[in-house]
Parts: structure tokens; C-alpha cells; sequence
């Protein structure tokens, strides 16, 4: 299972130490949050920023676009470093258009769906598909509680996946830490995203290793 650090939670005043921190800890890509104020109710950062990061880390870039519109800011994110692009499907009437038009700008595409959205929702995608990312948090913040709703719909994922033959990567994001990252493993998850677990610990590149340590102990690494 690959560990994804979302860096909503990292200081930035230290953002070069916090990812080099994480990534030769062993973390497997950066997770990157952008918030439009209209999505979500908060704001992170634009293309600029995770221009500036590709100078520090080579490490695959995986931006998760919290905003309406997504269209409109696609080409920016792949132009500045991206390369996995994941939007709401709540957030565009197009989505297959625009998971196709990723792919053509060469990045991974990626859906992802908000707690009330039903994983069968996505059916219809799986050929367009490089990420699924399940929400087990509203989306918005970091630090908060885990919605346990999330391992089924995980199963349900994986399930569709296995059925569609895709080689699409099933994602999780929001309220994980050491417990439920043993349950989403055998639920059938390929990737956790961690922000305030890993950020908020204190030594982050410490506790990238002890989950890389859980998971390999739960059979999972
Ligand atoms: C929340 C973001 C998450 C967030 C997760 O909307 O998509 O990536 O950073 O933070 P934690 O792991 O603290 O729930
Ligand atoms: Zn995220």
C-alpha cells in the first residue's frame, strides 16, 4: 500500500525540510490540496506552488483539485509539476470529457467522490480511470474524524475495479491513521492519503516509517 502525506497539514514556513522529511522516509507521492472557497469552504494554493515544490522533491505529484470548474485549471496544474490529477466528480457535468483530456496532457486521471456519493456512480468512467479517490471525510479540512462508511465503499471500489479489469489505483483520503490504515489495506485500498497523522506528529518522517512498519506487519506493504 503506498502512503500518500498530504501536505494541508505540513508548516510551511519549513516546506522544503517537511518533504525531503517524508520522502526519504519513504513516502510514495505528495498529496496536494487545492481549495477554491467554493467547493470547500477554505483556500490552499494554486499552480504556483506546486511549481515551486517540483524544485524540491521528485517525487509523483498528486493533486487532489477541491474546486468548481476543474476544467479551467487542468492544464495549469500538469504545466506546473502535477502528475496525478484528481477532481470532484460533484464539481463538473463533463467528467469523462475531462479525465480524457488529462490523460492527453500525459498525467493520471483521477475521480474523486464526497462521502454521499455512491461508488456506483463511477461505473460508467472505469475505462477513463487512472485513480479513484474515496472520501472519508467531507472534503475541506485536515484533522478530521474518519467516516467508518468509508471501508465499504472502499470494498464496493474494489470490487468495481476487479470487475472492470482497470488497473485504476483506489485512493483514500481524510481521518486516517494507524487503525483504520489496517482496515483500509485489507479492505482493498492501494492508496492512503495521511495529513495531520503524519504533519501534526511531530517527526514526520519518523511516523511515514512506523506506518510503512504497520503496514508490513498487517501483511500489507
Ligand atoms: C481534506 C483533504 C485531505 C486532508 C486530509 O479535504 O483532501 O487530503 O489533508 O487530512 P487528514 O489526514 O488530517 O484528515
Ligand atoms: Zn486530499
Amino acid at each position: 500500500m503506498k502512503i500518500a502525506p498530504s501536505l494541508l497539514s505540513a508548516d510551511f514556513a519549513r516546506i522544503a525540510a517537511q518533504v525531503a522529511a517524508v520522502q526519504s522516509a519513504g513516502a510514495d507521492y505528495l498529496h496536494l490540496d487545492v481549495m477554491d472557497g467554493r467547493f470547500v469552504p477554505n483556500l490552499t494554493w494554486g499552480p504556483k506552488i506546486v511549481e515551486d515544490l517540483r524544485g524540491c522533491s521528485g517525487l509523483p505529484f498528486d493533486c487532489h483539485l477541491m474546486v468548481v470548474e476543474p476544467e479551467r485549471y487542468v492544464d495549469e496544474f500538469r504545466t506546473a509539476g502535477a502528475d496525478i490529477i484528481t477532481f470532484h466528480l460533484e464539481a463538473t457535468p463533463h467528467a469523462q470529457r475531462l479525465l480524457a483530456h488529462v490523460r492527453s496532457l500525459g498525467a493520471k486521471a483521477g475521480i474523486a467522490i464526497c462521502p454521499q456519493t455512491p461508488v456506483a456512480m463511477l461505473e460508467d468512467l472505469m475505462d477513463d480511470l487512472d485513480l479513484i479517490l474515496v472520501m472519508s471525510v467531507n472534503p475541506g479540512f485536515g484533522g478530521q474524524s474518519f467516516i467508518p462508511r468509508a471501508i465499504e465503499k472502499v470494498r464496493q471500489a474494489r470490487a468495481l475495479i476487479d470487475r472492470a479489469g482497470a488497473s485504476c489505483e483506489l485512493e483514500v483520503d481524510g481521518g486516517i491513521g494507524e487503525e483504520n490504515l489496517r482496515l483500509l489495506a485489507a479492505a482493498g485500498a492501494d492508496v492512503a492519503v495521511m495529513g495531520s497523522s503524519i504533519f501534526g506528529s511531530g517527526d514526520p518522517g519518523a511516523m511515514v516509517k512506523h506506518l510503512r512498519a504497520v503496514l508490513s506487519e498487517s501483511g500489507a506493504s
